[in-house]
This record gives structure tokens, sequence and C-alpha cells, in this order.
């Protein structure tokens, strides 16, 4: 393979995905983003939306926009076109509340379902927050459940997961793709792993919706969450959704039960009756401003389609990595995400005992923004809406430039901010 830039330069040029680009907001030319995987960028259409909303809708017509403006429906309507990005039938995706949020309500559902069954079953590549939840549903339910979690054999790989797999397992939960490797599990196979004994399963998305192509229909998943500010470009901290098998939907009970999730939320009765269908696991007035954001990103998105996506996401991640093997390999960078494509999500994370202040140097001294995740781990992002050949090329340079010179040597390992 050639390694130069015109070289990079070249594939950007044959890049049928290449004018997506130009659709968002790129205030900084210079600046190589590869953070993405944790918030996307602004789309163009977005500043418009939210103007519309601002000045219009809120500003103008007030209250009666709930009816005219689509807001009551936004939660159904944006969950739809995100369906179509993971594989799923348009009323199995709704948005609400954060992942965090949804994450808790399905566990404690799918736990409160499987009457009998006291294993909960996760992995130590989730995101800790996961685990989190996921002991505070246990704690919740008089902690009848026992919290197992699988051991990743290299901390970059899954776990094996149907040697945990029992006839005493109620519920097994991963994040599809984990959040520091990128390792990412293959959802029919262990969905259908987790089936025969019995376990329902519930993924969490965050770091593959919108980058990783995924059928949920044909795995026969059973529940899903997931973020919408990451590859989705919804904006900071943008409400997040959630999957429910059709046929599961009314058999479920969202114990955040509010009235938004009521059958007739106007009649203001006092018992709670769960709506048909997806609708029942909302629970408070949706946040207007920012779900309407989540709308023109996801449009972007479906616009390209999710093979296409997927089929750049692979041919830049392993771009990358053909890059670390030729530059950075010999210098002492050690690869921490998969070698095979398949077992990849769309960020390629890369360590260095010195990760810390070389992640520092590459932000504030060579207009390269990756991040860092504990202990020595730098994660590039690849976005493939807008993402370029060339910034992976300039990027890996300057990362094997930052190393060869020792830049990183001007910065104390101590001072670190709160967001990295
Ligand atoms: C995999 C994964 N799950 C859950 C979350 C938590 O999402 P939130 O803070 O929006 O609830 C995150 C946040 O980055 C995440 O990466």
């Amino acid at each position: 393979m050639t390694f130069d830039r015109p070289d990079a330069q070249q594939r950007d040029d044959i890049d049928p995905l290449a004018p997506f680009r130009q659709r968002f907001i790129i205030d900084e030319p210079a600046l190589i983003y590869l953070d993405g995987n944790s918030l996307g960028r602004l789309p163009i259409a977005t500043i418009d939306r939210s103007s519309r909303l601002i000045r219009e809708e809120w500003g103008r017509r007030l209250i009666r926009s709930w009816n005219e403006a689509g807001w009551w429906d936004a939660p159904q309507r944006i969950g739809a076109q995100i369906a179509t990005l993971i594989g799923a039938r348009p009323d199995e995706v709704i948005i609400a509340d954060s992942t965090s949020i949804n994450l808790f309500k399905l566990a404690v559902a799918a736990l409160r379902h499987q009457t009998g069954r006291q294993r909960l079953l996760t992995d130590d590549l989730n995101f800790p927050s996961d685990l989190y939840i996921l002991q505070g549903a246990i704690e919740l339910l008089g902690k009848q459940h026992e919290l197992g979690v699988m051991p990743s054999p290299d901390g970059v790989h899954g776990a094996d997961v149907a040697a945990h797999l029992d006839d005493q397992t109620a519920l097994l939960t991963l994040s599809h793709t984990v959040f520091k490797s990128g390792f990412t599990y293959d959802i029919a196979t262990v969905t259908a792993q987790a089936h025969e004994v019995g376990a329902m399963v519930l993924w969490d998305l965050s770091h593959s919706a919108g980058a990783v192509a995924m059928d949920l229909t044909a795995a026969g998943v059973d529940l899903a969450v997931g973020c919408t500010y990451k590859y989705l470009n919804g904006g900071p901290g943008s409400p997040a959704f959630l999957y429910v098998r059709r046929d599961l939907q009314e058999k479920l009970h969202n114990p955040l039960s509010g009235w938004l999730g009521q059958r007739s939320p106007f009649d203001f009765a006092l018992d709670y009756r769960p709506a048909a269908g997806l609708r029942r696991f909302l629970t408070g007035t949706p946040p207007m401003a920012a779900l309407a954001l989540i709308e023109p990103g996801v449009a972007l998105l479906n616009e390209a389609g999710i093979a296409a996506l997927r089929g750049k996401s692979v041919a830049q991640t392993e771009y990358l990595i053909a890059l670390w093997d030729a530059w950075l390999r010999p210098l002492g960078v050690a690869l921490r995400s998969p070698r095979q494509a398949a077992q990849r999500g769309s960020h390629v994370t890369l360590a260095h005992p010195e990760g810390w202040r070389i992640n520092r140097t590459l932000i504030e001294q060579m207009k390269v923004l990756p991040d860092f995740r504990a202990p020595d781990n730098i994660r590039f992002g690849i976005t493939p809406l807008y993402t370029t050949y060339t910034e992976i090329y300039d990027a890996m340079a300057r990362l094997r430039q930052v190393i060869e010179e020792k830049l990183y040597e001007r910065y104390d390992p101590a001072e670190r901010p709160d967001v990295t």
C-alpha cells in the first residue's frame, strides 16, 4: 500500500459520500475532528430547524405548536427514522429521556417480566455507567438478582457469552460496540445464544447506531437503547432512543409510569393505564427544543444509507490501522481495537504509556481532536459522513511526529480537565 498525501487525496476524490461533509458546519477547516463518536458535528440544516422551532413554533405559535408543528408525534416520528438505521420496524423505536434512564426502564421491565430467573449478565467492557444502572435496578427490585460480569479475554475483545448463559439468566445486556476498544459483538449470534436459554437481550447501541449496519428484526432482538448525540449528530445531551420488539410492547411495563405514557393523558384520570404500543415507555414531557434537533442529523444518515456509511467506515478504519502498522507500531504504539473489520465499530483505539500527554499534545499543538480513555487509550472516531482520508493521513503523521520528537514532554501528566 502507498502512504502519501496524494494517495489519501485520491481516496477522497473517489469517495461517493464526500459531498456530505459540506452539509455540516466546519468552522475551523484546519481542525481534524476525530471525536464524532462522542459528539457529532452540527448539521447546517439543524440551525434552520432550531431557528424555526424557537422563533416560529415557540415564539409565535406558543402552546398551539404541540398539535400544529408535530411536537406531540415527534418522539415516534424521529424514532421511526432511527428504526431504518438499526433494522427495526417504524413502530419499535421511540425517543425518550437519556440512554441511562431508558436502560433503567427497560432493564427493570425485563427483570420483572422474567419471573423466577435471578441472573443479570453483562461484561467488563460495557460502559461503567450501564453497570451502575443495573446495580441500581437490582437494589430497587429488592436485591433478588445477582449481576454477573463476564471478563474480556484481553481488554479488547468481548467475552465468550455462550459459556456464561444458563437457565437462570433473566437478561443479558451488552454494548453492541464497546466504548473503549470498539469491539463489536455479532448481534444475531449472541441474541440467538441468549434466546436458546430463555434469556432476554438488551443491547446498548450508543457506539454503533448510525455507523454500524445491523438488523434487529432479523436477529429477533428484544430490547435496545442508544444515544443520539454521537453518530446521529443530535447535539450535546440530546434525548436518547429506545427499542422494544413489537410483540413485547404490551407485555412489558414501564417502571417510570408517567402521564406521557398514559393511554389518554388529557383525561387526567387518577389511575395509570398504559398507552398502546411504545408510547407507554414515555414518562414526562419531551424536551422539544433538544428533541427536534435530532431530526436533521438522522435525515442525513438515511440519505447516505447505512450500508454505504458502514462500507466507508470499514475502509477508513482499515486505512488508519494500515498507517499505524507502518508508522506507529515501530514506535511502541499498541492497537487496542480488533484487527478484524467485522469485529470493529467505527473508532480505532491506540495506546501508549504516554497516552494522556500525547492526546493533549495532539489537541493543543497539532490541531487533531481525538479523545482519551484511561489508562492509556487514545480513541480516533471515524464518522463516515464527514471524516476524510486526508484527515486520517494527517492525524497519523502528526501522531508519529509527536512521539518521535517527544513533543508531549512539556505537559504535566497530573493536569487533567473535567472532560477528557
Ligand atoms: C455506551 C454508552 N452507554 C450509555 C451512555 C450514557 O448516556 P447518557 O449519559 O446520555 O445517559 C453512554 C455515554 O456516553 C455510552 O457511551
